[in-house]
């Protein structure tokens, strides 16, 4: 068959028909362990019997039933969601992707402070579209160079709307920056009356060891933009603003509206992957195989410290930069060809599973990963 598919992207000709759990099976028969979580996104195993169950119950009440009336299922998720943020007293919207939630808090900040400017980490990524697109059109984006506090001092602070961080950096690199860098530069964006934005779609929902990928800093957000993992794999986002940006928001409303904002389908969702991830110690899981998993990379390093240059880990998010001399993504088609699939950029591999992936996976893959290296 051909496909017609508009190739923005590079696709593989195999076709998936099935996604269960840490595996997706091809039409031919082929299983892939997904170290990925899909686009990481599915952090619970791709569909999860609760949250197919909730799909399932929700479908029968309403799918959609536009913006005229208040739904249940957004009110409660909101509770809920800025519970786990420490956001008591803000308010949530939601939409269907990462990058409409990340512009839509970028446009909060934008008109709440009438700036037009935005500061990011050099290497974070915002959105595939508007404001935090990164491209030379974009004036908007400010970069300041990852743990380079002095750079700070060639930024004009009084015209940022908000420093928006990404605290993980999983289209690039996989790099966590210091606490010491993040605290000055929350300090002078207050210091000079911007907001701070936290960019969760990625970090956010245990892919850290923690619900939100901020609280390993001292990190107070006004604004804080989730998505991937709150549908885990199912198209919901959302944006929380404090009670502060709230109340600037009530001196300042201004119209916003989208077809499926608050559908109560996608919140149902998000309301089942919160219960879930409460029900099951889900941060906990996280956590503690994010640890073993490193561990195991640091002894698979140990083996080949000529090849392996660093392991970097945060909870279940992990990276194993490979010496310049070694081709990663050799290893990376090589890995697929063997039923694995990591991510990879330059020479780095990623690793961002299923939380309920089990150890024996994680051998597997580094026992393989032993042999190829
Ligand atoms: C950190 C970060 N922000 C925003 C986005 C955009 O989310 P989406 O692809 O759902 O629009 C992504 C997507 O990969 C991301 O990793």
């Amino acid at each position: 068959m051909k496909n017609p598919i508009i190739p923005f992207y590079r696709q593989s000709d195999k076709l998936v028909v099935k996604a269960k759990g840490c595996y997706l099976y091809d039409s031919e028969g082929n299983q892939y362990i997904d170290f990925e979580s899909g686009d990481w996104a599915a952090n619970l195993g791709h569909s999860h019997e609760k949250i197919n169950q909730a799909i399932k119950n929700q479908i029968d009440c309403s799918i959609h039933d536009g913006l005229r009336f208040r739904n249940e299922p957004s009110e409660i998720c909101a509770f809920r969601l800025m519970e786990k943020l420490a956001m008591d007293g803000g308010k949530c919207v939601f939409l269907n992707s990462g990058s409409e939630a990340v512009n839509l808090g970028i446009t909060l900040a934008m008109n709440l402070t009438r700036r037009k400017k935005i500061l990011k980490m050099d290497c974070s990524f915002l959105s595939s579209f508007g404001y935090g697109k990164i491209s030379p059109e974009n004036t908007h984006l400010i970069n300041i160079p990852m743990n380079n506090a002095d750079a700070i001092k060639q930024i004009n602070l009084e015209e940022i709307a908000a420093f928006v961080f990404e605290p993980g950096n999983a289209h690039g690199l996989i790099k966590f920056p210091t606490n010491d860098f993040i605290n000055k530069i929350a300090t002078s964006i207050k210091q000079h009356g911007g907001l701070l934005m936290a960019n969760e779609v990625t970090t956010g929902f245990g892919r850290t060891g923690k619900w939100f990928g901020f609280q390993h800093y001292n990190y107070k957000p006004d604004i804080v933009s989730v998505g991937k993992g709150l549908g885990n794999g199912y198209p919901v986002s959302c944006v929380t603003i404090s009670k502060e940006v709230s109340g600037l928001f009530d001196m300042a409303p201004f119209r916003y509206a989208q077809s499926h904002q608050n559908d109560p389908l996608g919140c149902a969702v998000g309301l089942a992957v919160i219960n879930t991830f409460d029900e099951e110690g889900i941060i906990q899981q996280s956590f503690e195989k994010g640890k073993y998993f490193e561990i195991r990379l640091l002894e698979l390093q140990s083996h080949h410290k000529d090849k392996i240059k660093e392991v970097r880990a945060r909870g279940l998010m992990l990276a194993l930069e490979l010496a310049p001399e070694i081709k990663a993504e050799d290893i990376y088609l090589q890995l697929i060809d063997k039923g694995y699939l990591v991510g990879q950029k330059e020479n780095v591999l990623r690793f961002m599973p299923p939380f309920i992936m089990e150890e024996g996976l994680m051998i597997q893959l580094i026992n393989t990963l032993d042999n190829l290296l």
